[in-house]
């Protein structure tokens, strides 16, 4: 990627080609660059209120690193903010382990409180047990993490849950929606996705949704945060991984794909109107928000316990 005899408009030499503005960014400019979106993120979409609690879901990798690093940076001095971490143990070998030491460094280094819990404390299971069990261990593990973040978030008092969803997976989540034909999921996208009319539920805000993936981890590298570029080793969503391939393989060929998805995203939305009406009610069994009689998060922990094996 650093082609050393390539310059930055500044003279510095590049890091990286911009290829749908055809210019080269030195590590500086880019970090720059960055900071201007997640600042023009938040602000157009009014993800950050006075007096706003943010928990940062951190998963000690690179994008949810540099989600509180930018939060950090640029709101620091907002006396009125109150901005803290989670990270959750969803029990994967040492994976997630090695991942929340990464976390600690981070956050003991900017001075802001991190908390922890896991699945295997709150819902008295882990992903390892739950690969025992089902190939589908993606989708247990994603509804379990929805939930607990949400559950716990508020429990810390937060009034915002910052996820750090960037370009690339805004892009992949809209193409699988449509794949799937999945409208409710669809409706749920966006800069502030979810239903949000409900004590409950914490509004989770994507101050990353308009920056590149290889972007953020070229800014965590250049600003030395502590991250941890390992993969779970589950992570075989088919869907998934070929609409990723496929995205990026449009990009390579028409170069600013991603944000074209995400801007023709956001512009049917707007015109349809549809995002954010629904109301929610509470699950029967555990009294979290959802719009069915028991939430999602209930219903696998009742199927683990009557499945022997996929
Ligand atoms: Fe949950 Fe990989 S992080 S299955
Ligand atoms: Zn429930």
């Amino acid at each position: 990627m650093r082609d050393l005899t390539k310059k930055c408009a500044c003279g510095r030499p590049a890091i990286l080609l911009r290829r749908y503005e055809g210019r080269y960014y030195c590590d500086h400019c880019l970090s720059k660059q960055i900071e201007k979106s997640f600042k023009k993120t938040t602000g157009k979409n009014h993800l950050i209120k006075k007096n706003d609690k943010i928990c940062i879901a951190l998963s000690g990798g690179k994008d949810s690193s540099s989600l509180l690093y930018l939060f950090w940076k640029v709101f620091r001095q907002r006396r009125d903010l109150k901005i803290f971490a989670l990270i959750i143990d969803e029990g994967i070998g040492n994976y997630r382990k090695e991942c929340i030491k990464e976390a600690e460094k981070l956050c003991k280094k900017l001075g802001i409180k991190l908390y922890k819990t896991s699945f295997k404390k709150e819902l008295g299971i882990t992903i390892d047990k739950v690969a025992k069990k089902t190939s589908k261990t993606c989708t247990y593990c994603g509804v379990f993490k929805r939930y607990l973040l949400n559950k716990k978030a508020r429990e810390l008092g937060a009034t915002k849950l910052a996820v750090a969803h960037n370009l690339d997976d805004e892009a992949q989540a809209i193409i699988m929606n449509v794949i799937r034909c999945d409208l409710k999921r669809f409706e749920r996208l966006g800069p502030i996705p979810g239903v949000i009319r409900d004590k409950k539920f914490v509004p989770r805000i994507k101050p990353l949704r308009q920056i590149h993936e290889k972007e953020l981890y070229l800014y965590a590298a250049t600003n030395s945060l502590p991250f941890c570029s390992k993969e779970c080793p589950y992570s075989h969503d088919n869907v998934r991984r070929d609409v990723r391939k496929l995205i990026n393989d449009l990009e390579e060929k028409y170069p600013g794909t991603k944000i074209q998805i995400v801007k023709f995203y956001d512009a049917i939305i707007k015109k349809l109107a549809i995002q954010k009406k629904g109301k929610l009610g509470h699950c029967k069994k555990c009294g979290e928000p959802t719009n069915q009689e028991i939430c999602k998060a209930c219903e696998l922990l009742e199927r683990l316990k009557n499945t022997k094996k996929d």
